[in-house]
């Protein structure tokens, strides 16, 4: 029986060949992986009917404490009214269409940014989700950002 050789070009062909077949296959897994589902919509703070909320407003919800910032393009942005300072619960100043801090004077934009100290990072933000064309807002896991970007805005 002959022995197989493989010199250094096969092998180094093979290896590629192995290489995107492999990244070939883990990209179709990875799209014909199904979506994150919504695990438990109890846990979910229901805002509302999508069609409820025009474009371009803010609409506040105190009891949650948070604002349901429905952008210009028709996506939605969940932002808490907890301040990123000390904590204390920010108000929404329709002249200046921005939030203001009462405690030490924090201002952040209508998306969360940090427009004057002392507060160093944007708003936190609350994931959200749509189910029968309504506003669901997981109240329960704001997320921290260092710095806001505009990646970190979903839309629908
Ligand atoms: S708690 Fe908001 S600025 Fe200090």
């Amino acid at each position: 029986m002959k022995p197989i050789q493989i010199n250094r070009r096969n092998f180094f062909r093979k290896f590629l060949y192995a290489l995107v077949s492999f990244q070939f296959i883990y990209i179709l897994f990875r799209l014909l992986k199904p979506r994150k589902q919504i695990k438990n919509v109890d846990n979910y703070f229901d805002a509302g009917e999508v069609s409820s909320f025009d474009k371009g407003k803010i609409y506040p919800f105190g009891t949650q404490r948070l604002y349901l910032h429905r952008l210009p393009d028709g996506g939605f942005m969940a932002l808490s009214s907890r301040c990123t300072h000390l904590g204390c619960t920010i108000g929404y100043n329709t002249l200046k269409q921005s939030f203001e801090c009462p405690c030490h004077a924090s201002a952040f934009s209508t998306n969360g940014e940090v427009l004057s100290p002392p507060a160093t990072r944007p708003l936190d933000f609350f994931p959200i989700a749509f189910q029968n064309n309504r506003i669901l807002i997981d109240i329960n896991n704001p997320q921290r950002r260092n710095k806001y970007h505009q990646s970190q805005v979903k839309y629908i």
